[in-house]
């Protein structure tokens, strides 16, 4: 009975300390949170087809802007279509994989294939990719391990206003509500 009311009031203190530690610092507390807990960061979409970024990457070498061609130069990073992955599976001779040959079904119909969106922030904030990437921000810093997974991984961690400001106070960019939100 002793031991219980004890482990009762240690949860109760240690909840309080979680509880100020959230208002106070919301983004280190979610950092600290889900560096012992990564495993509720790695959320998944499903997809017309499965895409393995591995694959892509490391065995093949292929550069993230060979597919994301935008990140470097605009606001949007871009989602590669049937064009870049014609270059290879135009016919079944690169792969006969099962996932490899429903691109070629897509890309023989000339058809898009219709990806969803993963990252997606509400319509009324301005993300730019070329001034983070002119800014040497390593594309990890934001999308985690999604080239390192088979499947991109959502950052629950990421992505929320306190952690955009967080970086801009650091590194002195703007923290202007305009910057963010100008329309
Ligand atoms: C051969 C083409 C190709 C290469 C190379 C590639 N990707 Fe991708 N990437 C894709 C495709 C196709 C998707 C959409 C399918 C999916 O989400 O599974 C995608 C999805 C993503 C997403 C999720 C976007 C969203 O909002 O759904 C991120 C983040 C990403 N890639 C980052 C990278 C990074 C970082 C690299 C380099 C290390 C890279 N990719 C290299 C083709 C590629
Ligand atoms: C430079 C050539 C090249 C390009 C461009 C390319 N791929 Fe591939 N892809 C490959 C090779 C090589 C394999 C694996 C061959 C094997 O081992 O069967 C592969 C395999 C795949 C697989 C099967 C993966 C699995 O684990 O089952 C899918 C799906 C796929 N590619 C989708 C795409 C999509 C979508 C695009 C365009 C965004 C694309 N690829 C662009 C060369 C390419
Ligand atoms: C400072 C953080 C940050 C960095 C660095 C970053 N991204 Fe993103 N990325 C985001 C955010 C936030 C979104 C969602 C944007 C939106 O919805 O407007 C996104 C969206 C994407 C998407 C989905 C398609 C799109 O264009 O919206 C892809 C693909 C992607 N990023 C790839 C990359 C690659 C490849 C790199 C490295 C060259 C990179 N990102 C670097 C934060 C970042
Ligand atoms: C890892 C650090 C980092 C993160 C995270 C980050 N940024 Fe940035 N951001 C920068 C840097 C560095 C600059 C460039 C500052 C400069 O050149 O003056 C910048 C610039 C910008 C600009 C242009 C500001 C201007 O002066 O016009 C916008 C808009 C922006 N970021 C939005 C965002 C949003 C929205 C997010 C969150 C989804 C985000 N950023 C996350 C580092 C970051
Ligand atoms: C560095 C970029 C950045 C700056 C600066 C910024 N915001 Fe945001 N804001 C965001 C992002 C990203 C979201 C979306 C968060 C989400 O939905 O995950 C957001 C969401 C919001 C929302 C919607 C409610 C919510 O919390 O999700 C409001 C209201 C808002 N911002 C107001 C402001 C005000 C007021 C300022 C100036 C003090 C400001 N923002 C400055 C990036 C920024």
């Amino acid at each position: 009975m002793k031991k219980a009311i004890l482990s009762l009031i240690v949860l109760v203190i240690i909840s309080l300390f979680a509880l100020v530690a959230y208002h106070r610092f919301p983004v280190r507390t979610k950092t600290a949170f889900f560096s012992v807990f990564p495993i509720f960061t790695w959320v998944s979409i499903d997809q017309p087809v499965l895409f393995n970024h591995i694959l892509h990457t490391q065995n093949l070498n292929l550069n993230c802007n060979f597919c994301h061609r935008y990140a470097g130069q605009y606001r949007s990073a871009g989602l590669p279509n049937i064009e870049i992955c014609k270059a290879c599976h135009a016919t079944d001779a690169m792969s006969k994989r099962p996932e490899a040959l429903k691109v070629v079904r897509y890309v023989q119909k000339g058809k898009e294939i219709p990806w969803e969106k993963m990252y997606d922030l509400p319509k009324f904030v301005v993300f730019p990719h070329s001034i983070h990437v002119q800014n040497n921000i390593d594309c990890s810093v934001c999308h985690g391990l999604t080239p390192k997974k088979e499947r991109p991984v959502k950052m629950v961690d990421r992505n929320y206003m306190a952690w955009c400001m967080d970086c801009h106070q650091k590194r002195g960019a703007s923290n202007d509500c305009y910057a963010c939100h100008s329309s």
